[in-house]
Protein backbone atom coordinates (compact mmCIF):
# COMPACT_ATOMS: atom_id res chain seq x y z
CA UNK A 1 0.00 0.00 0.00
CA UNK A 2 1.41 3.66 -1.17
CA UNK A 3 -0.55 4.87 1.35
CA UNK A 4 -2.52 5.04 4.42
CA UNK A 5 -2.81 8.44 5.02
CA UNK A 6 -2.83 11.78 3.48
CA UNK A 7 0.17 14.14 4.38
CA UNK A 8 -2.48 16.39 6.27
CA UNK A 9 -4.33 14.45 8.10
CA UNK A 10 -2.65 13.17 11.14
CA UNK A 11 -3.46 14.37 14.26
CA UNK A 12 -2.26 13.77 18.02
CA UNK A 13 -5.58 11.22 18.16
CA UNK A 14 -3.35 9.13 15.52
CA UNK A 15 -0.10 8.87 18.13
CA UNK A 16 1.58 5.36 18.02
CA UNK A 17 -0.23 4.13 15.19
CA UNK A 18 1.91 2.71 12.24
CA UNK A 19 1.10 4.67 8.74
CA UNK A 20 2.35 4.96 5.47
CA UNK A 21 1.97 8.27 3.67
CA UNK A 22 3.73 9.35 -0.11
CA UNK A 23 4.46 12.26 -1.72
CA UNK A 24 6.75 15.14 -2.31
CA UNK A 25 9.72 16.26 -0.62
CA UNK A 26 9.04 19.88 0.54
CA UNK A 27 12.53 20.16 1.95
CA UNK A 28 15.13 18.35 4.02
CA UNK A 29 16.94 19.62 7.37
CA UNK A 30 20.33 18.05 8.34
CA UNK A 31 21.45 18.77 11.82
CA UNK A 32 23.60 15.55 12.11
CA UNK A 33 21.85 13.78 14.92
CA UNK A 34 18.60 14.82 13.74
CA UNK A 35 17.20 15.12 10.24
CA UNK A 36 13.94 16.12 8.98
CA UNK A 37 11.86 15.67 6.21
CA UNK A 38 9.05 17.89 5.07
CA UNK A 39 6.50 15.65 2.78
CA UNK A 40 3.72 17.52 0.80
CA UNK A 41 0.72 16.29 -1.05
CA UNK A 42 -2.18 18.05 -1.82
CA UNK A 43 -3.98 17.87 1.65
CA UNK A 44 -0.62 19.24 3.57
CA UNK A 45 3.18 18.76 5.30
CA UNK A 46 3.93 16.04 7.46
CA UNK A 47 7.42 16.17 9.21
CA UNK A 48 9.66 12.91 9.23
CA UNK A 49 11.79 12.97 12.09
CA UNK A 50 15.04 10.96 11.93
CA UNK A 51 17.52 9.95 15.32
CA UNK A 52 20.33 9.63 13.47
CA UNK A 53 21.71 7.46 16.38
CA UNK A 54 19.11 5.11 16.63
CA UNK A 55 17.28 4.58 12.94
CA UNK A 56 18.64 2.34 10.38
CA UNK A 57 22.02 3.21 8.53
CA UNK A 58 19.87 2.68 5.34
CA UNK A 59 17.07 5.06 6.55
CA UNK A 60 19.70 7.83 7.11
CA UNK A 61 21.77 6.57 3.73
CA UNK A 62 18.05 7.74 1.87
CA UNK A 63 17.38 10.53 3.54
CA UNK A 64 20.09 12.06 2.87
CA UNK A 65 20.81 11.31 -0.87
CA UNK A 66 16.66 12.98 -0.92
CA UNK A 67 16.39 16.02 -2.90
CA UNK A 68 13.59 19.07 -3.29
CA UNK A 69 10.62 17.29 -5.24
CA UNK A 70 11.87 13.67 -5.10
CA UNK A 71 8.48 11.65 -4.59
CA UNK A 72 8.47 9.14 -1.72
CA UNK A 73 6.75 6.35 0.53
CA UNK A 74 7.33 6.15 4.09
CA UNK A 75 6.00 4.22 6.67
CA UNK A 76 6.45 4.60 10.01
CA UNK A 77 5.36 5.53 13.74
CA UNK A 78 3.12 8.57 14.36
CA UNK A 79 4.48 10.21 17.38
CA UNK A 80 4.14 13.52 19.31
CA UNK A 81 6.39 16.09 18.66
CA UNK A 82 8.35 17.63 21.13
CA UNK A 83 8.43 21.10 19.88
CA UNK A 84 4.95 21.41 18.09
CA UNK A 85 3.96 23.59 15.44
CA UNK A 86 0.95 25.60 14.94
CA UNK A 87 1.77 26.87 11.03
CA UNK A 88 0.36 23.31 10.00
CA UNK A 89 -2.55 21.57 10.81
CA UNK A 90 -0.25 18.35 11.00
CA UNK A 91 1.73 20.74 13.33
CA UNK A 92 1.48 17.94 16.38
CA UNK A 93 3.12 15.00 15.29
CA UNK A 94 5.43 13.51 13.17
CA UNK A 95 6.60 10.04 11.81
CA UNK A 96 9.26 8.21 12.87
CA UNK A 97 9.82 5.71 9.52
CA UNK A 98 10.71 2.23 9.58
CA UNK A 99 11.38 2.37 5.58
CA UNK A 100 11.51 5.35 3.14
CA UNK A 101 10.95 4.38 -0.37
CA UNK A 102 12.12 6.46 -3.47
CA UNK A 103 9.24 6.03 -5.79
CA UNK A 104 11.19 8.76 -8.32
CA UNK A 105 13.65 11.46 -8.19
CA UNK A 106 13.44 14.90 -9.51
CA UNK A 107 15.82 17.29 -10.83
CA UNK A 108 15.93 20.79 -9.46
CA UNK A 109 12.41 22.79 -9.93
CA UNK A 110 13.37 26.12 -11.62
CA UNK A 111 11.22 27.53 -8.85
CA UNK A 112 10.25 27.01 -4.92
CA UNK A 113 7.18 25.28 -4.69
CA UNK A 114 6.47 27.99 -1.77
CA UNK A 115 2.98 29.95 -1.22
CA UNK A 116 5.27 32.87 -2.42
CA UNK A 117 7.65 31.56 -5.38
CA UNK A 118 10.70 33.17 -6.95
CA UNK A 119 9.66 32.31 -10.72
CA UNK A 120 8.36 34.55 -13.14
CA UNK A 121 4.84 34.56 -14.78
CA UNK A 122 6.25 33.16 -17.89
CA UNK A 123 8.12 30.19 -16.10
CA UNK A 124 5.28 29.27 -14.30
CA UNK A 125 3.19 28.69 -16.78
CA UNK A 126 6.24 26.78 -18.71
CA UNK A 127 6.30 24.30 -15.66
CA UNK A 128 2.47 24.61 -15.06
CA UNK A 129 2.37 21.21 -13.51
CA UNK A 130 5.01 22.36 -11.16
CA UNK A 131 3.27 25.59 -10.06
CA UNK A 132 -0.11 23.27 -9.79
CA UNK A 133 2.07 21.63 -6.65
CA UNK A 134 2.07 25.04 -5.22
CA UNK A 135 -0.91 26.12 -2.06
CA UNK A 136 -2.20 28.94 -3.78
CA UNK A 137 -2.75 27.72 -7.09
CA UNK A 138 -4.39 24.59 -5.96
CA UNK A 139 -6.53 26.35 -3.55
CA UNK A 140 -7.85 28.52 -6.80
CA UNK A 141 -8.83 25.48 -8.58
CA UNK A 142 -10.36 23.88 -5.25
CA UNK A 143 -12.65 27.10 -5.30
CA UNK A 144 -13.51 26.55 -8.95
CA UNK A 145 -14.32 23.17 -8.45
CA UNK A 146 -16.16 23.84 -5.02
CA UNK A 147 -18.19 26.68 -7.59
CA UNK A 148 -18.89 24.41 -10.11
CA UNK A 149 -20.75 21.72 -8.02
CA UNK A 150 -22.42 24.03 -6.51
CA UNK A 151 -23.69 25.53 -9.67
CA UNK A 152 -24.68 22.37 -10.79
CA UNK A 153 -26.32 21.83 -7.48
CA UNK A 154 -28.19 24.98 -7.51
CA UNK A 155 -29.85 24.53 -11.50
CA UNK A 156 -30.68 20.89 -10.66
CA UNK A 157 -32.79 21.86 -8.48
CA UNK A 158 -34.68 24.44 -10.31
CA UNK A 159 -35.02 21.90 -13.39
CA UNK A 160 -32.33 22.58 -15.32
CA UNK A 161 -30.38 19.83 -17.42
CA UNK A 162 -27.26 20.16 -18.69
CA UNK A 163 -26.84 19.54 -22.23
CA UNK A 164 -23.59 19.56 -24.26
CA UNK A 165 -23.48 21.71 -27.28
CA UNK A 166 -20.97 21.19 -30.84
CA UNK A 167 -17.76 22.18 -30.49
CA UNK A 168 -17.39 22.00 -34.04
CA UNK A 169 -19.89 24.89 -35.37
CA UNK A 170 -20.36 27.39 -38.43
CA UNK A 171 -18.52 30.18 -38.50
CA UNK A 172 -20.67 33.34 -38.26
CA UNK A 173 -19.47 37.63 -38.77
CA UNK A 174 -21.12 38.71 -35.98
CA UNK A 175 -18.91 39.04 -32.61
CA UNK A 176 -15.58 38.54 -31.82
CA UNK A 177 -12.89 36.78 -34.38
CA UNK A 178 -13.61 32.92 -34.66
CA UNK A 179 -11.12 30.40 -34.35
CA UNK A 180 -11.90 28.14 -37.35
CA UNK A 181 -10.87 24.16 -37.97
CA UNK A 182 -10.37 22.87 -41.13
CA UNK A 183 -12.43 20.37 -42.45
CA UNK A 184 -10.54 17.45 -44.22
CA UNK A 185 -13.42 16.10 -45.52
CA UNK A 186 -14.96 18.85 -47.09
CA UNK A 187 -11.65 20.52 -48.68
CA UNK A 188 -11.60 24.12 -48.52
CA UNK A 189 -14.08 24.43 -45.76
CA UNK A 190 -14.05 25.45 -41.99
CA UNK A 191 -15.58 24.50 -38.91
CA UNK A 192 -15.59 27.39 -36.20
CA UNK A 193 -15.24 26.83 -32.28
CA UNK A 194 -18.05 28.61 -30.43
CA UNK A 195 -17.81 32.07 -28.92
CA UNK A 196 -20.66 30.59 -27.13
CA UNK A 197 -23.51 28.19 -27.46
CA UNK A 198 -25.84 30.77 -28.02
CA UNK A 199 -27.97 29.98 -31.15
CA UNK A 200 -27.77 26.03 -29.55
CA UNK A 201 -29.65 26.83 -26.56
CA UNK A 202 -32.08 28.55 -28.43
CA UNK A 203 -32.75 25.55 -30.68
CA UNK A 204 -33.11 23.79 -27.54
CA UNK A 205 -35.64 25.82 -26.20
CA UNK A 206 -37.63 25.22 -29.36
CA UNK A 207 -36.32 21.36 -28.55
CA UNK A 208 -38.39 21.59 -25.67
CA UNK A 209 -36.08 21.55 -23.46
CA UNK A 210 -37.40 24.62 -21.14
CA UNK A 211 -34.36 24.97 -18.58
CA UNK A 212 -30.56 24.51 -20.03
CA UNK A 213 -27.60 24.93 -18.46
CA UNK A 214 -23.97 24.02 -20.05
CA UNK A 215 -20.67 24.74 -18.10
CA UNK A 216 -19.08 24.83 -21.15
CA UNK A 217 -15.96 26.11 -23.00
CA UNK A 218 -15.89 29.27 -25.33
CA UNK A 219 -13.51 30.06 -27.80
CA UNK A 220 -12.52 34.31 -28.85
CA UNK A 221 -9.61 35.36 -31.03
CA UNK A 222 -9.47 38.52 -29.16
CA UNK A 223 -7.13 40.84 -27.78
CA UNK A 224 -6.16 39.46 -24.53
CA UNK A 225 -6.27 41.11 -21.09
CA UNK A 226 -6.40 40.26 -17.56
CA UNK A 227 -10.03 39.36 -17.37
CA UNK A 228 -10.06 37.51 -21.22
CA UNK A 229 -8.36 34.41 -22.41
CA UNK A 230 -8.78 32.87 -25.53
CA UNK A 231 -10.60 29.91 -24.17
CA UNK A 232 -12.82 30.62 -21.14
CA UNK A 233 -15.88 29.05 -19.81
CA UNK A 234 -19.39 30.48 -19.38
CA UNK A 235 -22.23 29.16 -17.06
CA UNK A 236 -24.31 29.11 -20.09
CA UNK A 237 -28.31 28.97 -19.20
CA UNK A 238 -31.44 29.38 -21.09
CA UNK A 239 -35.19 29.62 -19.80
CA UNK A 240 -38.60 29.13 -21.86
CA UNK A 241 -41.63 30.91 -21.46
CA UNK A 242 -40.15 33.40 -18.89
CA UNK A 243 -39.88 37.36 -18.73
CA UNK A 244 -36.97 39.29 -17.96
CA UNK A 245 -38.19 39.76 -14.40
CA UNK A 246 -38.20 35.95 -14.07
CA UNK A 247 -33.76 35.52 -15.31
CA UNK A 248 -33.08 38.20 -13.18
CA UNK A 249 -34.90 36.67 -9.99
CA UNK A 250 -33.54 33.08 -11.06
CA UNK A 251 -29.65 34.49 -11.58
CA UNK A 252 -29.77 36.35 -8.59
CA UNK A 253 -30.76 33.04 -6.69
CA UNK A 254 -27.69 31.49 -8.53
CA UNK A 255 -25.21 34.43 -7.51
CA UNK A 256 -26.30 34.45 -3.75
CA UNK A 257 -26.33 30.45 -3.40
CA UNK A 258 -22.86 30.74 -4.75
CA UNK A 259 -21.58 33.62 -1.90
CA UNK A 260 -23.27 31.80 0.47
CA UNK A 261 -21.67 28.20 0.14
CA UNK A 262 -18.65 28.85 -1.51
CA UNK A 263 -17.97 32.18 0.79
CA UNK A 264 -20.31 31.95 3.64
CA UNK A 265 -20.97 35.68 2.43
CA UNK A 266 -25.09 36.46 2.63
CA UNK A 267 -25.12 39.47 0.00
CA UNK A 268 -28.11 41.93 0.05
CA UNK A 269 -30.08 42.05 -2.57
CA UNK A 270 -29.07 43.16 -5.79
CA UNK A 271 -30.08 46.96 -6.71
CA UNK A 272 -30.83 47.58 -10.55
CA UNK A 273 -29.33 50.50 -12.49
CA UNK A 274 -30.30 51.39 -15.47
CA UNK A 275 -27.23 51.88 -18.75
CA UNK A 276 -28.21 55.53 -19.38
CA UNK A 277 -27.59 55.93 -15.55
CA UNK A 278 -24.17 53.74 -15.48
CA UNK A 279 -23.24 55.85 -18.34
CA UNK A 280 -24.09 59.04 -16.44
CA UNK A 281 -23.09 58.65 -12.72
CA UNK A 282 -19.87 56.34 -13.06
CA UNK A 283 -19.12 56.90 -17.38
CA UNK A 284 -19.34 53.07 -17.09
CA UNK A 285 -21.87 50.19 -18.10
CA UNK A 286 -20.36 48.01 -15.13
CA UNK A 287 -19.31 50.30 -12.61
CA UNK A 288 -18.12 49.90 -9.36
CA UNK A 289 -20.60 50.59 -6.29
CA UNK A 290 -18.27 49.66 -3.42
CA UNK A 291 -17.81 53.50 -3.06
CA UNK A 292 -20.48 56.37 -4.56
CA UNK A 293 -17.65 59.16 -5.56
CA UNK A 294 -20.65 59.75 -8.35
CA UNK A 295 -20.11 62.10 -11.21
CA UNK A 296 -21.42 65.51 -10.87
CA UNK A 297 -22.28 67.06 -13.98
CA UNK A 298 -21.40 71.22 -14.25
CA UNK A 299 -21.90 72.42 -17.59
CA UNK A 300 -25.23 73.12 -16.20
CA UNK A 301 -23.34 75.72 -13.52
CA UNK A 302 -22.05 77.62 -16.15
CA UNK A 303 -24.51 78.09 -19.23
CA UNK A 304 -27.82 76.71 -17.43
CA UNK A 305 -28.14 80.83 -16.49
CA UNK A 306 -27.48 81.58 -19.98
CA UNK A 307 -24.11 83.04 -18.85
CA UNK A 308 -20.91 81.34 -19.34
CA UNK A 309 -19.43 83.85 -17.54
CA UNK A 310 -19.25 81.93 -14.23
CA UNK A 311 -16.19 80.23 -15.87
CA UNK A 312 -14.96 83.35 -16.76
CA UNK A 313 -12.39 84.67 -14.13
CA UNK A 314 -12.19 87.48 -12.10
CA UNK A 315 -9.38 88.64 -14.47
CA UNK A 316 -12.33 88.63 -17.40
CA UNK A 317 -10.78 85.59 -19.44
CA UNK A 318 -13.11 82.95 -20.08
CA UNK A 319 -11.96 78.87 -19.56
CA UNK A 320 -11.91 78.15 -22.81
CA UNK A 321 -11.81 73.99 -22.24
CA UNK A 322 -14.62 74.35 -19.99
CA UNK A 323 -16.92 76.31 -22.32
CA UNK A 324 -16.23 74.68 -25.37
CA UNK A 325 -16.83 71.39 -23.59
CA UNK A 326 -19.85 68.91 -24.34
CA UNK A 327 -19.66 68.25 -21.31
CA UNK A 328 -17.92 68.88 -17.75
CA UNK A 329 -17.94 66.13 -15.09
CA UNK A 330 -15.98 65.63 -12.02
CA UNK A 331 -16.06 63.54 -8.81
CA UNK A 332 -15.45 64.15 -5.40
CA UNK A 333 -12.80 62.59 -3.80
CA UNK A 334 -13.39 62.28 0.02
CA UNK A 335 -10.56 63.50 2.47
CA UNK A 336 -7.89 64.13 -0.10
CA UNK A 337 -7.57 67.52 -0.56
CA UNK A 338 -4.03 67.41 1.26
CA UNK A 339 -2.93 65.43 -1.96
CA UNK A 340 0.60 67.04 -2.62
CA UNK A 341 1.44 68.63 -5.91
CA UNK A 342 3.26 65.55 -6.48
CA UNK A 343 0.24 63.23 -6.32
CA UNK A 344 -2.01 65.80 -8.43
CA UNK A 345 0.58 65.61 -10.91
CA UNK A 346 0.89 61.89 -11.32
CA UNK A 347 -3.15 62.00 -11.96
CA UNK A 348 -3.20 64.47 -14.18
CA UNK A 349 -0.17 62.32 -15.90
CA UNK A 350 -2.69 59.33 -15.47
CA UNK A 351 -5.53 60.65 -17.03
CA UNK A 352 -3.08 61.69 -20.16
CA UNK A 353 -2.43 57.78 -20.52
CA UNK A 354 -2.59 57.42 -24.29
CA UNK A 355 -4.71 54.29 -22.99
CA UNK A 356 -6.99 57.02 -21.44
CA UNK A 357 -6.80 59.84 -24.00
CA UNK A 358 -7.92 62.59 -21.45
CA UNK A 359 -5.96 66.70 -22.62
CA UNK A 360 -5.84 67.53 -18.97
CA UNK A 361 -7.46 67.46 -15.50
CA UNK A 362 -8.56 70.11 -13.60
CA UNK A 363 -8.44 70.00 -9.75
CA UNK A 364 -10.08 71.99 -6.60
CA UNK A 365 -8.98 71.32 -2.97
CA UNK A 366 -11.68 72.22 -0.84
CA UNK A 367 -8.85 72.60 2.40
CA UNK A 368 -9.68 71.43 6.00
CA UNK A 369 -9.56 75.55 6.74
CA UNK A 370 -12.31 76.33 4.52
CA UNK A 371 -10.91 78.35 1.73
CA UNK A 372 -11.14 76.20 -2.21
CA UNK A 373 -7.74 76.75 -4.36
CA UNK A 374 -7.68 74.94 -7.79
CA UNK A 375 -5.50 74.53 -10.29
CA UNK A 376 -7.61 77.22 -12.51
CA UNK A 377 -7.79 79.97 -9.99
CA UNK A 378 -6.38 82.44 -12.92
CA UNK A 379 -10.32 82.48 -14.14
CA UNK A 380 -12.43 81.39 -11.42
CA UNK A 381 -13.35 83.40 -8.05
CA UNK A 382 -13.88 82.03 -4.75
CA UNK A 383 -17.66 82.18 -5.19
CA UNK A 384 -17.04 79.90 -8.11
CA UNK A 385 -15.09 77.55 -6.06
CA UNK A 386 -17.86 77.90 -3.75
CA UNK A 387 -20.94 77.04 -6.22
CA UNK A 388 -18.67 74.16 -7.21
CA UNK A 389 -18.41 72.45 -3.93
CA UNK A 390 -22.15 72.94 -3.43
CA UNK A 391 -22.70 71.23 -6.58
CA UNK A 392 -20.01 68.39 -5.18
CA UNK A 393 -21.41 68.14 -2.04
CA UNK A 394 -18.10 68.34 -1.24
CA UNK A 395 -16.74 69.37 2.50
CA UNK A 396 -14.04 70.90 3.88
CA UNK A 397 -11.17 68.23 3.44
CA UNK A 398 -12.17 67.15 0.45
CA UNK A 399 -10.99 66.83 -3.36
CA UNK A 400 -13.06 68.07 -6.85
CA UNK A 401 -11.21 66.48 -9.87
CA UNK A 402 -12.70 67.80 -12.99
CA UNK A 403 -12.79 67.12 -16.66
CA UNK A 404 -14.09 68.49 -20.25
CA UNK A 405 -14.72 67.63 -23.49
CA UNK A 406 -16.94 65.27 -25.65
CA UNK A 407 -19.49 63.58 -23.68
CA UNK A 408 -18.45 59.68 -24.15
CA UNK A 409 -14.64 60.27 -24.09
CA UNK A 410 -15.07 62.53 -21.22
CA UNK A 411 -16.85 60.01 -19.26
CA UNK A 412 -14.75 57.03 -20.27
CA UNK A 413 -11.74 58.55 -18.87
CA UNK A 414 -13.41 59.56 -15.54
CA UNK A 415 -14.27 56.27 -15.14
CA UNK A 416 -10.91 55.55 -15.56
CA UNK A 417 -9.73 58.49 -12.97
CA UNK A 418 -13.04 57.50 -10.33
CA UNK A 419 -11.23 53.65 -10.23
CA UNK A 420 -7.64 54.95 -9.42
CA UNK A 421 -9.05 57.23 -7.00
CA UNK A 422 -11.21 54.64 -5.42
CA UNK A 423 -7.36 52.54 -5.66
CA UNK A 424 -5.41 54.93 -3.87
CA UNK A 425 -8.40 55.78 -1.02
CA UNK A 426 -7.95 51.95 -0.68
CA UNK A 427 -12.33 51.57 -1.08
CA UNK A 428 -12.03 48.81 -3.70
CA UNK A 429 -11.57 46.07 -0.96
CA UNK A 430 -11.42 42.92 -2.47
CA UNK A 431 -13.30 41.14 0.52
CA UNK A 432 -16.39 43.26 0.05
CA UNK A 433 -18.78 42.86 -3.04
CA UNK A 434 -21.30 44.82 -4.28
CA UNK A 435 -23.13 42.99 -7.06
CA UNK A 436 -25.76 44.51 -8.79
CA UNK A 437 -27.85 44.55 -12.67
CA UNK A 438 -27.50 46.63 -15.42
CA UNK A 439 -30.55 47.07 -17.24
CA UNK A 440 -32.15 48.60 -20.43
CA UNK A 441 -29.63 48.55 -22.42
CA UNK A 442 -29.51 49.94 -26.10
CA UNK A 443 -30.52 47.81 -29.14
CA UNK A 444 -27.26 48.95 -31.08
CA UNK A 445 -24.41 51.06 -31.34
CA UNK A 446 -23.00 52.84 -34.20
CA UNK A 447 -19.32 51.89 -35.12
CA UNK A 448 -18.01 54.92 -37.15
CA UNK A 449 -15.46 52.70 -38.97
CA UNK A 450 -17.34 50.16 -40.04
CA UNK A 451 -20.06 52.71 -40.87
CA UNK A 452 -22.99 50.39 -39.93
CA UNK A 453 -24.85 49.67 -36.72
CA UNK A 454 -23.80 46.79 -34.31
CA UNK A 455 -25.64 45.25 -31.84
CA UNK A 456 -24.83 45.80 -28.40
CA UNK A 457 -25.57 42.31 -27.12
CA UNK A 458 -26.06 39.94 -30.06
CA UNK A 459 -28.51 39.82 -32.93
CA UNK A 460 -30.91 37.36 -31.22
CA UNK A 461 -31.70 39.90 -28.54
CA UNK A 462 -35.37 40.80 -28.39
CA UNK A 463 -35.73 44.91 -28.42
CA UNK A 464 -38.48 46.22 -25.37
CA UNK A 465 -41.97 46.06 -27.31
CA UNK A 466 -42.40 49.69 -26.35
CA UNK A 467 -39.65 50.72 -28.79
CA UNK A 468 -40.90 48.38 -31.71
CA UNK A 469 -42.57 51.61 -33.06
CA UNK A 470 -38.93 53.32 -33.44
CA UNK A 471 -37.84 50.06 -35.09
CA UNK A 472 -40.25 50.01 -37.75
CA UNK A 473 -40.31 53.79 -38.67
CA UNK A 474 -37.96 53.37 -40.99
CA UNK A 475 -35.42 56.12 -39.89
CA UNK A 476 -32.15 55.26 -38.86
CA UNK A 477 -30.63 57.58 -36.66
CA UNK A 478 -33.29 56.65 -34.18
CA UNK A 479 -31.85 53.53 -33.96
CA UNK A 480 -29.79 54.20 -31.20
CA UNK A 481 -33.00 55.40 -29.22
CA UNK A 482 -34.42 50.97 -29.01
CA UNK A 483 -34.09 49.64 -25.90
CA UNK A 484 -33.10 45.96 -25.60
CA UNK A 485 -34.24 43.57 -23.16
CA UNK A 486 -30.85 42.98 -22.42
CA UNK A 487 -29.04 42.77 -18.67
CA UNK A 488 -25.54 42.64 -17.27
CA UNK A 489 -24.19 40.77 -14.02
CA UNK A 490 -22.06 44.03 -12.24
CA UNK A 491 -19.78 42.32 -9.08
CA UNK A 492 -17.65 44.79 -7.89
CA UNK A 493 -16.67 46.84 -11.71
CA UNK A 494 -16.84 43.18 -13.21
CA UNK A 495 -19.16 42.26 -15.86
CA UNK A 496 -19.52 38.76 -14.96
CA UNK A 497 -22.12 38.11 -16.70
CA UNK A 498 -24.43 39.35 -19.99
CA UNK A 499 -28.07 37.79 -21.26
CA UNK A 500 -31.31 38.59 -23.24
CA UNK A 501 -35.04 38.20 -23.85
CA UNK A 502 -34.69 36.44 -27.56
CA UNK A 503 -36.56 37.27 -30.54
CA UNK A 504 -38.78 34.18 -31.36
CA UNK A 505 -40.01 35.81 -34.44
CA UNK A 506 -38.93 34.93 -37.51
CA UNK A 507 -40.12 38.56 -39.30
CA UNK A 508 -38.60 40.47 -36.40
CA UNK A 509 -35.39 38.31 -36.49
CA UNK A 510 -35.14 39.21 -40.17
CA UNK A 511 -35.70 42.84 -39.58
CA UNK A 512 -32.77 42.98 -37.08
CA UNK A 513 -30.34 40.74 -39.19
CA UNK A 514 -31.30 43.52 -41.82
CA UNK A 515 -30.77 46.56 -39.96
CA UNK A 516 -27.40 44.90 -38.92
CA UNK A 517 -26.44 45.15 -42.63
CA UNK A 518 -27.55 41.82 -43.75
CA UNK A 519 -28.99 41.13 -47.32
CA UNK A 520 -31.72 38.48 -46.87
CA UNK A 521 -29.74 35.97 -48.98
CA UNK A 522 -26.84 36.22 -46.14
CA UNK A 523 -29.14 36.22 -43.28
CA UNK A 524 -30.40 32.78 -44.49
CA UNK A 525 -27.32 31.53 -45.52
CA UNK A 526 -25.43 32.09 -41.95
CA UNK A 527 -28.60 31.92 -39.50
CA UNK A 528 -31.62 30.07 -41.58
CA UNK A 529 -31.52 27.00 -39.62
CA UNK A 530 -32.51 29.70 -36.41
CA UNK A 531 -35.07 31.33 -38.48
CA UNK A 532 -36.33 28.40 -39.56
CA UNK A 533 -36.93 26.96 -36.35
CA UNK A 534 -38.69 29.88 -34.96
CA UNK A 535 -41.39 28.83 -37.78
CA UNK A 536 -42.31 25.39 -35.45
CA UNK A 537 -44.05 27.07 -32.32
CA UNK A 538 -40.76 28.32 -30.83
CA UNK A 539 -41.29 29.31 -26.95
CA UNK A 540 -40.95 32.68 -25.43
CA UNK A 541 -37.46 32.48 -24.10
CA UNK A 542 -34.18 34.15 -22.86
CA UNK A 543 -30.98 33.59 -20.95
CA UNK A 544 -27.97 34.54 -19.32
CA UNK A 545 -24.35 33.29 -19.08
CA UNK A 546 -22.13 34.09 -16.40
CA UNK A 547 -17.98 34.13 -17.13
CA UNK A 548 -17.11 30.92 -14.89
CA UNK A 549 -13.63 32.22 -15.11
CA UNK A 550 -13.85 35.82 -13.80
CA UNK A 551 -16.56 34.75 -11.01
CA UNK A 552 -14.03 32.44 -9.78
CA UNK A 553 -11.07 35.05 -9.86
CA UNK A 554 -13.63 37.64 -8.35
CA UNK A 555 -14.53 34.78 -5.38
CA UNK A 556 -10.75 34.42 -4.83
CA UNK A 557 -9.80 37.72 -4.69
CA UNK A 558 -7.66 38.19 -7.41
CA UNK A 559 -7.50 40.94 -10.22
CA UNK A 560 -6.82 38.26 -13.19
CA UNK A 561 -8.28 34.84 -13.99
CA UNK A 562 -5.45 32.94 -15.61
CA UNK A 563 -4.79 31.45 -12.08
CA UNK A 564 -7.86 30.00 -11.99
CA UNK A 565 -7.75 28.03 -15.29
CA UNK A 566 -5.22 24.84 -14.64
CA UNK A 567 -3.70 25.59 -17.88
CA UNK A 568 -4.13 29.24 -19.68
CA UNK A 569 -2.59 31.00 -22.25
CA UNK A 570 -0.25 33.79 -22.00
CA UNK A 571 -0.97 37.17 -23.53
CA UNK A 572 0.12 36.13 -26.65
CA UNK A 573 -2.88 33.82 -27.15
CA UNK A 574 0.43 30.94 -26.31
CA UNK A 575 0.30 27.66 -23.86
CA UNK A 576 4.18 27.81 -23.48
CA UNK A 577 4.03 24.60 -21.33
CA UNK A 578 3.23 22.53 -24.63
CA UNK A 579 4.90 25.24 -26.88
CA UNK A 580 1.22 25.77 -29.45
CA UNK A 581 0.06 27.16 -31.55
CA UNK A 582 3.17 25.55 -33.33
CA UNK A 583 3.86 24.75 -37.07
CA UNK A 584 2.25 21.77 -38.54
CA UNK A 585 4.02 19.18 -41.09
CA UNK A 586 3.36 19.81 -45.28
CA UNK A 587 1.72 16.62 -45.01
CA UNK A 588 -1.15 17.52 -42.91
CA UNK A 589 -1.46 21.03 -44.49
CA UNK A 590 -1.81 19.13 -47.69
CA UNK A 591 -4.41 17.09 -46.31
CA UNK A 592 -6.21 19.95 -45.24
CA UNK A 593 -5.65 21.41 -48.78
CA UNK A 594 -3.91 24.25 -46.92
CA UNK A 595 -1.35 26.53 -48.35
CA UNK A 596 0.74 28.82 -45.70
CA UNK A 597 1.99 31.94 -47.36
CA UNK A 598 5.25 32.96 -46.66
P1 LIG B 1 -21.19 37.55 -23.39
O1 LIG B 1 -20.45 37.71 -24.66
O2 LIG B 1 -21.56 38.78 -22.63
O3 LIG B 1 -22.56 36.81 -23.62
O4 LIG B 1 -20.36 36.58 -22.44
C1 LIG B 1 -20.83 36.23 -21.16
C2 LIG B 1 -19.74 36.40 -20.12
O5 LIG B 1 -18.58 35.66 -20.45
C3 LIG B 1 -17.42 36.31 -19.93
N1 LIG B 1 -16.43 36.47 -21.01
C4 LIG B 1 -15.14 36.14 -20.92
N2 LIG B 1 -14.42 35.64 -19.90
C5 LIG B 1 -13.10 35.38 -20.13
N3 LIG B 1 -12.48 35.58 -21.30
C6 LIG B 1 -13.16 36.08 -22.36
N4 LIG B 1 -12.52 36.26 -23.52
C7 LIG B 1 -14.55 36.39 -22.19
N5 LIG B 1 -15.51 36.89 -23.00
C8 LIG B 1 -16.65 36.93 -22.27
C9 LIG B 1 -17.89 37.63 -19.36
C10 LIG B 1 -19.24 37.83 -20.01
O6 LIG B 1 -20.11 38.59 -19.21
N6 LIG B 1 -24.29 34.16 -25.44
C11 LIG B 1 -24.20 35.34 -24.62
C12 LIG B 1 -24.94 35.18 -23.32
C13 LIG B 1 -26.44 35.23 -23.42
O7 LIG B 1 -26.96 36.14 -24.10
O8 LIG B 1 -27.10 34.37 -22.82
C14 LIG B 1 -22.74 35.66 -24.34
O9 LIG B 1 -21.84 34.91 -24.65
O10 LIG B 1 -18.01 37.51 -17.96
Amino acid sequence: MLRTHTCGELRITNVSQTVTISGWVQGVRDKGALLWIDLRDRYGITQITIETDKADQQIIDTARLLGREFVISVTGKVTERYSKSDKIETGDIEITPHTIVVLNTSITPPFTIEDQTDGGDELRMKYRYLDLRRNPVRQNLELRHRMAIETRLFLDKLNFMEVETPVLIKSTPEGARDFVVPSRMNPGEFYALPQSPQTFKQLLMVGGFDRYYQIVKCFRDEDLRADRQPEFTQIDCEMAFIEQEDILNTFEALTRHLFKTVKGIDIPELSRMTYADAMQQYGNDKPDIRFEMKFVELKNLTLGSGSPLLWQGAGGEAFKVFNDAQLVVGICAKGASEYSRKQLDELTEFVKRPQIGATGLVYARYNTDGTIKSSVDKFFNEQDLKNWATAFNAQPGDLMLIMAGEINKTRKALSELRLEMGNRLGLRDKNKFSAHWVIDFPMFEFNEEANRWFAMHHPFTSPKPEDLNLLNSGNLEGLGGVCANAYDLVINGVEIGGGSIRIHDKELQSKIFSILGFTKEDAQAQFGFLMNAFEFGAPPHGGIAFGFDRLCSLFGGADGIRDFIAFPKNNSGRDVMIDSPSLISQEQLNELNLIVKG
